[in-house]
């Protein structure tokens, strides 16, 4: 068993709070992604884990055990790094079996290891080659190679794809998801890429500013976020957010008035009371939620800045108003042009209401 639980971990690097409180419950053979925007303290909270960095409060335990003292190669854990730090002058099966190697395992168990992990991950064309004859991807996968001869309770990666071309990553997306099914190992996985954590994860952690904004499934994150932050990170491109004014207030149906068209209005059940006629609220429209004109709850009045057509479906960016600019994605919407004014249907099933300070009302 190697559940891993975070309770109240902090991390400060002088006088800087980065990591300010993260309370985390991860289960034994979950596949868990954190993400959030550069900066968010996603490595560093990592590195704790890892062994690599103090933990400044909190505690860590893997298993039943409190990690914080615990030396790095004593923890059960292997790490993955976006720079794969393979020794170039080593071939790809000298690689993988150097840490096993160095710690003092037997000929027979390294060699075993080494050809499981090499099948796993089709490295056995390319065992006797050196770093430089490889491929980023195939650099890559021997990285993930060394990791798995090491049989840990839990892999620990760090945006491992992100130094791969967009094709490759991609396809070794698919790889390590295939790799957690093989493995059924605890994967705790980094990564600023919205799409490599909806992919992958079994559990998101949204990060920002040291701070945990959200976690769940990926679709309950898509589907219920609690605040903008959230709401705007997940799910591409990003959510529209549009200005507008509590209305009326009745037996748990609030209605709103777009503030640039007051005549735009949607109603929704909601339970919360926090609310009142005249507060400012945010309404958030993800661009695949538009519908045509007469299809939803009300109809909103665009003019088109700039039309995208890509084939299978189009971007059509548009003015609400002056200062309002919103992004739909239609795949109707493909004879769009600069300066239409065009119609679209909202409905109140797919939109989010947020308060002034990006709070979800629900
Ligand atoms: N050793 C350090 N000393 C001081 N500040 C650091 C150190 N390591 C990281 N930081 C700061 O902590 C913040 C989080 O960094 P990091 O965990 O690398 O973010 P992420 O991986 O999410 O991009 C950043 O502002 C970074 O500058
Ligand atoms: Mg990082």
């Amino acid at each position: 068993m190697a559940d891993v639980r975070l309770t109240d971990i902090r991390k400060r690097f002088g006088a800087l709070d980065i990591i300010k409180g993260v309370d985390l419950s991860i289960k034994t053979g979950e596949f868990v992604v954190f993400v959030g925007p550069s900066g968010c303290g996603k490595s560093t909270l990592l590195r704790m884990i890892a062994g690599l960095e103090d933990i400044t409060s909190g505690e860590l335990t893997i298993g039943d055990t409190v990690m914080n003292d615990v030396d790095p190669s004593k923890r059960g854990i292997a790490m993955v790094f976006q720079s794969y730090a393979l020794y170039p002058h080593m071939t790809v099966r000298e690689n993988m079996g150097f840490a096993l190697k160095f710690a003092g395992m037997n000929r027979d168990e390294i060699d075993r290891r080494v050809n499981d992990a090499a099948r796993i991950l089709e490295l056995g064309p390319l065992m006797d080659r050196k770093p430089k004859a490889l491929s980023g991807g195939q650099r890559q996968r021997v990285a993930i190679g060394r990791a798995i001869v090491r049989n840990p309770d839990v892999f620990l990666f760090d945006e491992p794809l992100s130094n791969l071309d967009a094709e490759l990553r991609v396809h070794m997306r698919v790889e390590i998801a295939k790799l957690h099914k093989a493995l059924k190992s605890t994967i705790i996985y980094v990564t600023h890429d919205q799409v490599e954590a909806m992919t992958l994860a079994d559990k998101i952690v949204v990060l920002r500013s040291g701070i945990v904004e959200q976690v769940g499934r990926p679709l309950d994150l898509y589907d219920d976020p609690d605040n903008t932050f959230v709401a705007g990170f997940i799910g591409s491109p990003r959510m529209n957010f549009l200005k507008a004014n509590v209305t009326s207030v009745e037996a748990g149906t609030v209605t709103v008035a777009l503030a640039s068209q007051p005549q735009t209005k949607l109603s929704f059940k909601l339970t919360s009371t926090a609310v009142k006629p005249g507060d400012a609220v945010s309404l958030g429209v993800r661009p695949e939620h538009f519908l045509d004109a007469g299809q939803g709850d009300a109809d909103l009045v665009l003019e088109v800045d700039v039309a995208e057509h890509l084939g299978n479906t189009s971007y059509v960016y548009a003015n609400v108003s002056a200062d309002e600019r919103i992004i739909i994605e239609h795949e109707g919407f493909r004879t769009a042009d600069s300066s239409d004014r065009l119609t679209v249907g909202l409905s109140a099933g797919r939109a989010f209401l947020f308060d002034a300070d990006g709070r979800r009302i629900r």
